[in-house]
């Protein structure tokens, strides 16, 4: 698998212009299975995850087509069932259930395992399923859900962790074919749920409430074609406006949703990080003497569990104590011992990481089985003195377009080392 090398130590300066989400796209897409119309999405971010999901659609009956960053979709004839090993591969393709029931009364997906993140279980989704009217065997490793008739009703769906995304974005998919009116309470209310019920409204779909934790839907016979640009990713630009924060640089980033990244920004400048909003652009750089600060993840519009690992990176480099708590999915913290090896002082206590920053980094070889923690170590590899090898970075191509490309073009002595 390839690699990224670092040459740490530059600070970054330069303009980088932000893809679209990818958790946003990848629903979207998914939601194209519910028309026999074609449906035209803008703004599709280059990513290995995206290029699963269209083949995953591919495999299930649909024709795609690649223009640049548009992707058009034409689900006229589709089966309930796609390919196993591809759906298994990809947690996100588990948004295809919702739309792919609502469509034909039935669908089967492969059972999506945990990760190195968690557990991550999808009783929520079952659960909202269920309540539509739907009937569902899990066995031999498949999800089988059957339902002659959805009906609307009232369905709470609120976890241990509080609302679900993906579990969200499935039952509201689903609903908006049902008979009648449904009500999701404790839905979701992050910015990518939101495109997707933008998505599903341009395609005819009746849903209200859209970014708060109320949906009420009120269900269509169908749905028809439509044209769509994703939103811009907040954790792309996070991740940039870090990148800045740490190499002490300054950074414009353009094409981004700073209204959809009010906590990402409020921490960044308690932790002394200066960030300017101008429209849809952020200036940031770093404004003084960095603070340690204490963030917890939560739902949106708290601090995004996405980001945990990169502002950990960034507490690494700021003299004294800082407490990150993650309580989202129970062990996303692959990033500290490969932090540690790069010299920073980390321990983990529970659900939080006791970060004692301000010990410069030195250059070494690391490797994350995740992608923000992969992140977390390509931006600790910008700050550190001497080389950092990031080994398998495919889990970095899942989710940044083109990040050595983008950090290159912002001054990063970066370069990806292929596998032969
Ligand atoms: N949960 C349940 N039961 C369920 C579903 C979720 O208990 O049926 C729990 C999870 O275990 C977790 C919490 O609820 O503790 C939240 O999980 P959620 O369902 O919201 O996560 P997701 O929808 O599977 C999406 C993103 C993740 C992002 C989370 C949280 C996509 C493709 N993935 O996952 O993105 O971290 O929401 O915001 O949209 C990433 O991009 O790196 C990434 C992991």
């Amino acid at each position: 698998m390839d690699s990224l090398l670092i040459k740490g130590g530059v600070p970054l300066h330069g303009d980088v212009q932000i893809s679209g989400a990818k958790n946003a796209v990848l629903p979207i897409m998914a939601a194209t299975l519910l028309t026999n119309e074609p449906c035209v999405i803008r703004h599709v971010p280059d990513l290995t995850d995206v290029k699963f999901m269209g083949k995953i659609l591919q495999s299930l009956g649909a024709e795609v087509t690649i223009e640049g960053d548009t992707f058009t979709v034409q689900a006229r004839r589709i089966k309930g069932h796609g390919d196993y090993e591809l759906i298994r591969k990809m947690r996100g393709s588990i948004c295809i259930l919702g739309p792919l029931l609502a469509r034909l009364r039935k669908a089967e997906v492969s059972q999506p395992g945990g990760c190195v993140i968690g557990t991550r279980p999808i009783d929520l989704h079952l659960k909202g399923l269920r309540a539509l009217g739907a009937k569902i065997v899990v066995d031999e490793g498949y999800v089988r859900v059957q339902a002659p008739r959805l009906i609307g009703t009232e369905i709470f769906l609120g976890g241990r962790a509080g609302p679900t995304v993906l579990g969200t974005a499935n039952i509201m998919s689903a609903a908006v074919l049902a008979e009648g009116v449904t009500i999701i309470e404790s839905a979701a209310c992050e910015p990518e749920v939101t495109d997707l019920a933008n998505f599903l409204n341009a395609m005819g779909a009746k849903i209200q409430g859209a970014g708060s934790p109320t949906l009420t839907i009120t269900g269509v016979k169908e749905l028809h074609g439509a044209e769509h640009e994703v939103i811009p990713d907040r954790i792309e630009a996070a991740t940039f406006a870090i990148a800045a924060a740490m190499t002490n640089g300054e950074i414009t980033i353009h094409g981004a949703r700073p209204d959809h990244m009010n906590a990402v920004i409020d921490k960044l400048r308690e932790a002394g990080v200066k960030v300017e909003r101008r429209g849809t652009s952020l200036v940031v750089k770093r404004g003084g003497k960095l603070q340690p600060v204490d963030v917890t993840t939560l739902p949106y519009a708290g601090f995004p569990t996405d980001v945990q690992a990169q502002m950990m990176a960034l507490m690494c480099l700021t003299p004294g104590i800082s407490i990150i708590t993650e309580r989202i999915f129970e062990s996303r913290f692959s990033h500290v011992a490969e932090l540690g090896r790069l010299g920073a002082d980390i321990s983990i206590e529970g659900p939080s990481a006791i970060v004692k920053g301000g010990k410069r980094l030195s250059g070494a070889p690391v490797m994350a089985s995740d992608l923000r923690a992969s992140a977390a170590l390509v931006l600790a590899g910008l700050a550190a003195k001497g080389s950092t090898q990031v080994n398998r970075i495919y889990h970095l191509d899942r989710g940044y377009e083109k990040i050595d490309q983008k950090l290159k073009q912002l001054g990063a002595r970066i370069s990806r080392i292929q596998e032969t």
